[in-house]
């Protein structure tokens, strides 16, 4: 008797039948479309246009492998290894916390305050996968950027994303305590560091919890500790930020306020204020010490 030919699933079949594994995500046709894209090396248009196709054998083996691991809660940036951020490509290990969307709010409260041409300094604090130091380069081209961060295998990222946007000869990153590996003044200093409260732990989705750096995400009881250790650090080491420079923060909704008055406290000649995003959410404070006010 001949073998029977197996009956093999469409591109519109196998987009629906991932989406519906991926029931706990908060995205899951994105996350099955995105995934059979991978799979497939297939683009959005082609995948509309050829749904009624069939998937061949090693492409439907490779896309149930990873519908597999992203419902296990493994996040799409780490499965890919990749995140866009500012309209560039990052590439993103489980070493390094997946660049938010919510952070462009920091470059764009950056971009308002300064113009494009001048030649900046630039530090960004708990750098990461480099996302926020390079989008600054890569829009203050005349710009010098330094990045720290305590995790070596982050530094790495951040390095091997510098030079893969072509920004590495005006770069420098190194290893360390937030303001430890610091000498010289900046005129911009980025900060993003970890903000979760220990008590919102509990709260956080698999996604973040189990797969994203714990030194990534965790400040302590109030989710406070980190903005404490830079600024006791800024107080304890003078000229780390020139005369008229600018230093920004992330912060959660629930740090801001007290984010300020600390930052208020720390850097009485500054002007600061609260950053907000498009949609109107509080995402971080910056302190001017030049004195013309901005508005965000
Ligand atoms: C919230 S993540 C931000 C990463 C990146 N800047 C971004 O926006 O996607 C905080 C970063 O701070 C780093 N970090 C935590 N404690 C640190 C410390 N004491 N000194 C330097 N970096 C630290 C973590 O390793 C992590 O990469």
């Amino acid at each position: 008797m001949a073998p029977k030919s197996k009956i093999r699933r469409t591109l519109g079949e196998a987009l629906r039948d991932g989406a519906a594994r991926l029931k706990t995500s908060s995205s899951p046709l994105l996350d099955a479309r995105i995934l059979l894209r991978a799979a497939t090396q297939i683009d959005d248009a082609e995948l509309i246009a050829r749904s009624d196709a069939p998937l061949s054998d090693p492409d439907e083996l490779d896309f149930d492998r990873l519908v597999a691991r992203r419902a296990r809660g493994e996040p799409v940036a780490y499965i890919l290894g990749e995140k866009e951020f500012w309209s560039l490509p990052f590439k993103i290990t489980p070493d390094v916390l997946i660049p938010r969307d919510d952070s462009e709010c920091l470059i764009e409260s950056i971009l308002a305050r300064r113009p494009r041409d001048e030649a900046l300094t630039m530090l960004d604090l708990g750098a990461g996968s480099g996302c926020l130091i390079c989008a600054l380069m890569s829009e203050f081209q005349k710009g010098y950027g330094v990045g720290i961060d305590q995790s070596e295998s982050a530094i790495k990222i951040a390095r091997m994303n510098a030079e893969t946007l072509g920004l590495c000869n005006r770069s420098a990153f190194a290893v360390g305590n937030w303001l430890a590996p610091v000498g010289g003044a900046f005129d911009i200093i980025i900060a993003n560091p970890p903000y979760i409260a220990d008590t919102e732990r509990s709260a956080l989705p698999v996604d973040v919890l189990d797969f994203e750096p714990e030194r990534a995400l965790f400040a302590g009881v109030d989710g406070m500790d980190d903005y404490r250790a830079i600024l006791a650090a800024f107080a304890a080491t003078p000229g780390l930020i020139h005369g008229d420079g600018l230093l920004v923060f992330e912060a959660g909704e629930r740090q801001v306020g007290r984010l300020t008055q600390m930052v208020k406290e720390t850097f009485q000649a500054a002007n600061v204020a609260v950053i907000a995003d498009l949609k109107g959410r509080q995402c971080g404070i910056a302190a001017d010490f030049r004195l013309i006010k901005k508005r965000d």
